[in-house]
């Protein structure tokens, strides 16, 4: 027992004066008399690190979330000082360092107003039960300032007023403002005066954000162990911050197109009648599907890498069958290892000595649906070499395409906190800690492990890995859902708001359980969460077994048209979903935008949930409530077409939107042209010979994007895909469409078919590269046309 007073209670400490400042490149070290040291590097000219140690100097520098191959370079630096403060000078930033007292003020370059400033700044506290420091930092909040992101938090949209925790927890039928849940994702962004700029709190052990909820001006953040050590990003648009935090912790390789198809998923599809029967059953009833789950039970008594010989017999056999009928197989992999002698995982893991240990010595031992179990420590570089080379029977042998980690938060039954004690050990990559430091992380690297495991036994197939926890970098190996909701309309909404707050956080694959995972919805529920999934990067139905049926047909023959008719929907915006992914892959836009995103500068925005923009042109607003004929929605400014009725509206207001059960509140924008497949029941079961271009005419200009390539395999890396730039210009009697080429893709089809719709004119000639053309040479009927695909100018005139 600590006696002396003082020591028991240190409270808050402070950096003193600054009496040394280093630099080293792009590197800067200005050091206190008390020993504290702030480390700032320019990354960017938009992008700053911040990094503080209390003691002198600093530990490795080490981070499981950034990328390696994140940008670096900026185009100016510039250091002063003056009295009070050393003067950092980027091209798009300035910060100012007070010599006094360490705090930082950062200011843009161009108007010299202030973005961000330390109220307190960095200060700290030292915990002896911790043995480390408590890390702190506050800033002053401005007038007016909104907050956005956090990964999975479900709560509304724009996190003012509120406070939260980071630490990754199993959170079975969680509800609105359950907090924490499974992911830990410590970055947001802030928004005011029309500019924005983001934090990244790479900081691994249990993580607080407080947004102006205990001090109305202020935002501050602090965690239970580790370094002070954070990323400053700024826009002024959002959508650069975003891009930027993205850039910084990655994205993920293209997913096979696949991937990005229906998925149909239950706790559990067994033995493999029950499996045939469903899959078949999809295709009985034309509704398109991808991917078949197979749910803990597919396994001898729940031990991983095995199959249960009564229910699966012959699952190579079983899988190839489904996949001649289009179903990709995908199946759950846990972290427990049963405890077992007879079971050659766990013997092996035993043998070569990979299983977590406790402070102590012994193996962490826990309750998962094994029975008690082992737990491979994931942060060991040998142990995931070993968890990859586990996947090679199931994958290469049997041909299971896709996996999905769940229960990594760790989540441990029957115990306390749900998870591991605070004393377990773990490597770290060689820098070896407690799980305090890597709870956060450690559903991360088993995911990671996974996918080099898929990656290397797929190839040249492209992976698919799906996990429940995370945090920050994880999206560049797997994707996500939002575990264990439940079927109500709250959740609706609350898998709306996650799908769009992780998209913001850089997680763009993901999606809820459609239809929710706990309980059971009706008929009218289940339509409405089809017709929100379709629009998420993820789409998956999944559901707990002991509450009922939740395929497409499990309701009535009504429900079951809905339900086919917008998976169709998503089948036929393949292609468009697609190049959204290659946008997120490639130039880290997130594949969701929330309003507020899309844009900042209209301040009705900032506060908007329900609706969003998937992709860059559909404006989509699922119905929330039961017994819905429509719904007041938000229009942003700009043109919008409506999907259904083509009608054009002019957004900037709140307006009413029909909607009847078998419709949903869906819009284009003006002057986009969205690319089309036809319907499969499966990708890859058709051969596209011709793909749809759906133009919305605009009075103006627009800008679309079409990215192609084999759909699967790497050949993409090696310049073979395809990336379509159009300009669309309308001017009252003439529609241009230029088309820019890059990449060695060859489409397999030929031609274009060109729907025009809200064309203010009738058309009496076209050009098609500078030449007029026969109109019947075109086919054009109807506002419609066919030409071929290598046409780099097309024009369509009144006269
Ligand atoms: C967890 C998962 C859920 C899964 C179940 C059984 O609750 O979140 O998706 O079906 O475990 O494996």
């Amino acid at each position: 027992m600590i006696l002396n007073t003082e020591l028991e209670y240190k409270g808050d400490l402070f950096p003193a004066t600054i009496t040394d400042y280093k630099k080293d490149v792009d590197v800067l070290y200005f050091s206190t008399s008390n020993n504290v040291i702030l480390q700032l590097t320019v990354l960017r000219d938009s992008v700053l690190r911040f990094r503080y140690t209390t003691v002198g100097k600093f530990d490795k520098d080490f981070s499981y979330a950034i990328d390696q191959n994140a940008s670096r370079g900026y185009n100016h630096l510039e250091i002063d000082d003056d009295k009070e403060k050393y003067i950092i000078t980027t091209s798009k930033l300035i910060c100012h360092i007070y010599k006094s007292d360490l705090r930082n003020s950062i200011l843009d370059a161009k108007d010299g107003k202030i973005i961000c400033q330390d109220e307190l700044g960095f200060h700290w506290e030292e915990s002896y039960e911790l043995g480390g420091d408590i890390v702190k930092m506050s800033k002053a909040a401005q007038n007016g300032e909104s907050y956005y992101g956090l990964g999975d938090k479900p709560e509304h949209i724009n996190l003012k007023g509120r406070r939260f925790e980071n630490w990754a927890t199993d959170s079975y039928a969680y509800g609105k403002n359950t907090d924490p849940i499974y992911k830990a994702i410590p970055f947001y962004t802030a928004l005011h005066n029309g500019k924005s700029y983001g934090i990244f709190f790479d900081n691994s052990f249990r993580t607080y954000f407080d947004f102006c909820s205990e001090r109305r001006n202020v935002t501050s953040f602090w965690a239970s162990g580790g370094e002070m050590n954070y990323y400053f990003f700024y826009g002024p648009k959002m959508q650069d911050v975003v891009t930027s935090y993205t850039d910084l912790t990655g994205t993920p390789e293209l997913p096979p197109l696949w991937a990005l198809g229906y998925h149909q998923c239950k706790w559990s599809y067994y033995p493999e009648s029950n499996v045939k029967e469903i899959t078949n059953k999809f295709r009985e009833l034309k509704i398109p599907c991808d991917a078949i789950y197979l749910d803990i039970d597919y396994m001898e008594g729940f031990r991983c890498f095995t199959w249960s010989k009564e229910y699966f017999p012959e699952p190579k056999r079983m899988v190839k069958e489904l996949a001649d009928d289009g179903f990709k197989t995908v199946v759950i992999i846990d972290p427990g290892i049963k405890i077992d002698m007879e079971y050659d995982v766990f013997r092996e893991g035993l043998e070569k000595d990979y299983f977590c240990k406790r402070a102590d010595g012994p193996y962490m031992k826990g309750k998962v649906w094994p029975g008690e179990c082992y737990f491979p420590d994931f942060t060991r570089p040998e142990v995931r070499e070993w968890w990859a080379g586990l996947f090679k029977e199931l994958i290469e042998e049997i041909g299971v395409k896709g996996v999905w980690n769940d229960m990594n938060e760790p989540a441990v039954m029957d115990v306390p906190g749900k998870t591991f004690p605070s004393d377990v050990r773990h490597d770290y990559d060689g820098n070896p800690c407690s799980h305090q430091k890597a709870h956060n992380i450690y559903g991360m690297q088993m995911a990671r492990a996974t996918y080099h495991g898929l990656k290397r036994f797929n190839y040249p197939k492209r992976p698919f890995v799906i996990t429940r926890s995370a945090y920050s970098g994880t999206q560049r190996y797997t994707s996500t859902w939002m575990g264990d909701n439940v079927a109500t309309w709250e959740h609706l909404q609350i898998a709306n708001i996650q799908a769009q707050r992780l998209a913001l956080s850089g997680f763009s694959f993901a999606g809820s359980d459609i239809g929710g995972f706990a309980e059971q919805p009706n008929g009218e529920l289940y339509a409405r969460w089809i017709q929100l999934g379709v629009f998420h990067p993820f789409c998956r139905t999944h559901s707990s077994g002991d509450h009922g049926d939740q395929e497409p047909w499990a309701f009535d023959e009504e429900i079951t048209d809905i339900v086919r008719k917008f998976i169709e929907i998503r089948y036929e915006l393949l292609p468009y979903l697609y190049t959204s992914f290659y946008q997120y892959h490639h130039d880290n836009v997130p594949m969701l935008k929330s309003l507020v995103l899309f844009d900042q500068e209209d301040t009705q925005t900032h506060y908007r949930t329900d609706e969003f923009i998937c992709g860059n042109q559909l404006l989509v607003c699922p119905i929330n409530e039961p017994n819905s004929k429509g719904r007041r929605m938000y229009i942003p400014r700009g043109e919008w077409y409506n999907y259904w009725t083509k009608e054009l509206i002019s957004g900037g207001k709140e307006t009413w939107v029909d909607a009847d059960l078998d419709s949903m509140p869906l819009f284009v924008k003006a002057g986009a042209i969205i690319p089309k497949y036809p319907v499969q029941q499966y990708v890859g079961e058709k051969d596209i010979d011709q793909l749809t271009l759906d133009v919305y005419y605009k009075n103006g200009k627009e800008d679309s994007e079409i990215y192609e390539d084999a759909n699967d395999g790497y050949d993409y890396t090696k310049g073979r895909y395809s990336l379509k730039k159009f300009n669309l210009a309308g001017n009252g009697d003439k529609l241009i469409i230029r088309i820019h080429k890059r990449g060695k893709f060859l489409a397999p089809y030929d031609t274009f078919k060109i729907n025009i719709h809200g064309l203010p004119f009738k058309v009496k000639s076209i050009k098609v590269d500078n030449e007029y053309v026969d109109l019947k040479d075109v086919q054009f009927k109807n506002n419609t046309l066919v030409v071929t695909k290598e046409f780099t100018n097309l024009q369509l005139k009144a006269d």
